[in-house]
């Protein structure tokens, strides 16, 4: 029988390390070889795809989603179905979704249930993080089962007491020293809720003033909380993971915790970087509310800045959208009660290319980086994913760099009406997507079948968490 074969020709083939002309050849869901350009016989395959004028880039990873998630009286708006077709219109090939843990229950069980909707819906592969909600012994004996089952990292907060999420400093410690002894990494949503339930005694009840989530929740409250972090990591060292940081001065005070070899790690957002808190002064400010909120010109000059040279490894989306009824409902125009969170996995490539590449912040090497090769390496993905070298999975994304448009929910794939992006002018465009060597995007078709995709369980690799 012949073997299905495909030749990939013509393209420009990124890493994180360099651009070059090379052919791919893949066999079997994966990349089997390599060659200078036109070293492969067409003939001796069954398909081909010419990849002239292209960037031939990794499959995107996107390890901060929140799939199929209740979240303050609501839900978000995509599930494995509706958020893997997003994705994939976005160059992903990868996700990796957040658990919450039921209170008093398994975090394991969790997982498993929304695995089994991920089963028939996914058309992409993904895994998942658990959410701790505390670190009871019931909890704290599950981590290491959590760790062999492929899911080693997971998230506490230090905020959203109100919904009862947040951990306090002896959870935490006793996180880290569980997480110390076991190949995994702690992610940590830093806000200090102290902060911003004081806040909010003073700047609530104003209806519609949507500007106020931000004041309520000051750079201040982030920063502390990060600090406070790495003081507690001192005490237990253990590789961190802070999510969705926003702040300038939170750079700073990573940067010299990387300094000091203690194995800390951050991402921001696609949204943290181009957008500011002047959209919370809209009339429509609602559909803005995430949390940390967003932040100053300053703070995203200072977010670009750490792309470039660290200590930002990852851009994530942070992809929690809620409906928009469900924000005017259950806010009432109050802005503390707006369910929080965003769409974003869709146009993540595009706005970071126009407004990364195009603008010449970044190069097209470290949007690579930022994008797949991090987060494949620093959440147990690597080598299997974050690469085109050879043996790799063949997640390949085609992409465009010519076309020119503006971003709109009219146009987009997310399941939602609002895009945060809106009307933003856009260059590029993702033409194919090939996850494990199938078409899911085929020349901007769907063409992808849902439960194609695979769970991923991962494995934390130490090399790329350690500083010293
Ligand atoms: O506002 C946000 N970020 N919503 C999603 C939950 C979280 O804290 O990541
Ligand atoms: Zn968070
Ligand atoms: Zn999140």
């Amino acid at each position: 029988m012949e073997h299905k074969s495909l030749l990939i020709h013509g393209g420009t083939v990124v890493s994180d390390s360099s651009t070059s002309q090379v052919d791919l050849i893949v066999q079997s869901g994966r990349i089997i070889a390599q060659g200078s350009p036109g070293s492969f016989d067409k003939e001796h395959f069954t398909e081909e795809i010419d990849a002239s004028g292209m960037f031939v880039l990794p499959g995107l990873i996107d390890p901060h989603v929140h799939y199929d998630s209740p979240f303050m009286g609501s839900k978000t708006v995509h599930d494995f179905r509706t958020g893997s077709i997003a994705a994939a219109y976005g160059g992903i090939t990868t996700i990796i979704s957040f658990s919450t843990q039921g209170k008093g229950e398994s975090i394991i069980k969790n997982i498993e249930s929304q695995n089994r909707n991920a089963e028939k819906q996914s058309f992409i592969d993904w895994g998942f993080h658990g959410i701790i909600l505390d670190a009871k012994e019931d909890t704290l004996s599950e981590i290491p089962h959590l760790i062999n089952a492929g899911y080693p990292t997971y998230k506490c907060f230090t905020t959203y007491r109100h919904s009862d999420r947040m951990v306090d400093d002896a959870d935490i410690l006793s996180l880290l020293e569980i997480t110390a002894r076991n190949p995994a990494m702690l992610m940590v949503h830093c806000e200090n809720d102290a902060i911003l339930e004081h806040n909010l005694k003073r700047v609530l009840s104003t209806k519609n003033a949507w500007i106020n989530h931000a004041k309520s929740r000051p750079a201040s409250a982030e920063n502390v909380e990060i600090a406070r972090i790495i003081d507690l990591m001192r005490e237990e060292v253990a590789p961190v993971y802070i999510v969705h940081t926003t702040t300038r001065e939170g750079m700073g005070i990573i940067q010299d915790a990387i300094n000091m070899g203690l194995p800390i790690h951050c991402e921001t957002c696609t949204h943290y970087l181009v957008l500011t808190e002047d959209k919370l002064k809209e009339e429509d400010g609602y559909q803005f509310i995430c949390s940390p909120p967003l932040r100053k010109k300053e703070d995203n000059d200072a977010l670009w800045k750490a792309a470039i040279n660290g200590p930002l490894e990852v851009v994530s989306t942070d992809d929690a959208g809620v409906p928009t009824l469900d924000r005017i409902r259950l806010g009432e125009g109050k802005f503390d009660k707006v369910p929080n969170g965003m769409p974003g996995i869709e146009p993540r490539l595009v706005v970071l290319y126009s407004q990364g590449v195009v603008i010449g912040r970044i190069n097209l090497p470290r949007l690579v980086a930022l994008t797949s090769t991090n987060p494949a390496k620093l959440f147990g993905l690597y080598p299997q994913k974050g690469h085109l070298g050879i043996g790799a999975d063949a997640d390949i994304v085609l992409f465009d760099p010519n076309p020119r448009w503006r971003i709109s929910a009219s146009t987009h794939h997310m399941n939602t009406d609002f895009s945060p992006f809106e009307g933003m002018e856009v260059t590029g465009n993702v033409r194919s997507v090939l996850c494990r060597g199938e078409y899911v995007i085929r020349e901007g078709e769907l063409v992808g079948t849902p439960g194609y995709g695979q769970l991923i369980r991962r494995s934390i690799d130490d090399t790329w968490l350690k500083r010293s």
